[in-house]
């Protein structure tokens, strides 16, 4: 399962009319995501690319009034900036709105560096979901494990995370790649279908969750 799918998939189940994605389509894979979310109302934020609102997501959220069903972010990778992508999305989603969040899951040192260090670049988004994880208790987060770890963040309520120790560099990769199971509440592509009461055969997938 990849991002659109997943995105597709809380969009049928939910029936939502309404998306917003920070950080749109990169000129490496044109049209990956934004052209392939199946929905009535897309906007895009990105300050690189001509879209809706080209411009960055912290001008956005600063003159933005409107609100969103579902909203993507995939804006800038670096933890501080991550987290205010999704502290602001919580305030402009609807009470029963989702936020997915890309790149969550790293599995090597290298790739989740806040300034890129290899072809592929995940950054230090980890850090704003284990902020919010440590911080929130009115969301839901989990992540499902497909596409480099997408994060899902919903009103609701959840069980902080407390590290075991105080004295533990909880913001080390070191320490996440030990703990990111309870961290991220990390689950299968199939737990997140049955979360969804999909089955293979259900109707509604086959028909809205279709990405590349
Ligand atoms: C990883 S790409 C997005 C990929 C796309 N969402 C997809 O699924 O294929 C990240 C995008 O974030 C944009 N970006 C960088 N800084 C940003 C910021 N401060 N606010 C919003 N978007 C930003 C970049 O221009 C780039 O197009």
């Amino acid at each position: 399962m990849n991002r659109i799918q997943i995105i597709n998939t809380i969009i049928a189940k939910n029936n939502y009319k309404k998306y917003l994605e920070i950080g749109v389509n990169t000129p490496a894979q044109p049209g990956f995501s934004h052209n392939s979310i199946n929905v009535e109302i897309k906007h895009g934020v990105d300050p690189n690319v001509d879209t809706t609102f080209k411009m960055t997501s912290d001008d956005f959220f600063a003159q933005n009034t409107e609100t969103y069903d579902i909203i993507f972010v995939d804006g800038l990778h670096i933890f501080e900036q991550a987290h205010r992508d999704i502290e602001n999305a919580l305030k402009f989603l609807t009470d029963k709105g989702t936020i997915v969040v890309h790149d969550c899951n790293p599995t090597r040192e290298i790739t989740q560096r806040p300034i890129r260090a290899s072809s592929v670049w995940h950054g230090d988004v980890w850090k704003a979901i284990l902020k919010l994880r440590m911080e929130r208790s009115d969301i839901i987060i989990y992540t499902i494990n497909a596409d480099e770890g997408c994060t899902v963040v919903q009103k609701g309520s959840q069980d902080l995370y407390h590290p075991e120790n105080a004295s533990d560099e909880i913001y080390s990769f070191k320490y996440f790649k030990k703990h990111k199971k309870e961290i991220l509440n990390l689950i299968s592509t199939k737990e997140f279908e049955k979360k969804m009461g999909i089955t293979p055969t259900n109707i509604f997938y086959t028909l809205f969750s279709r990405g590349r």
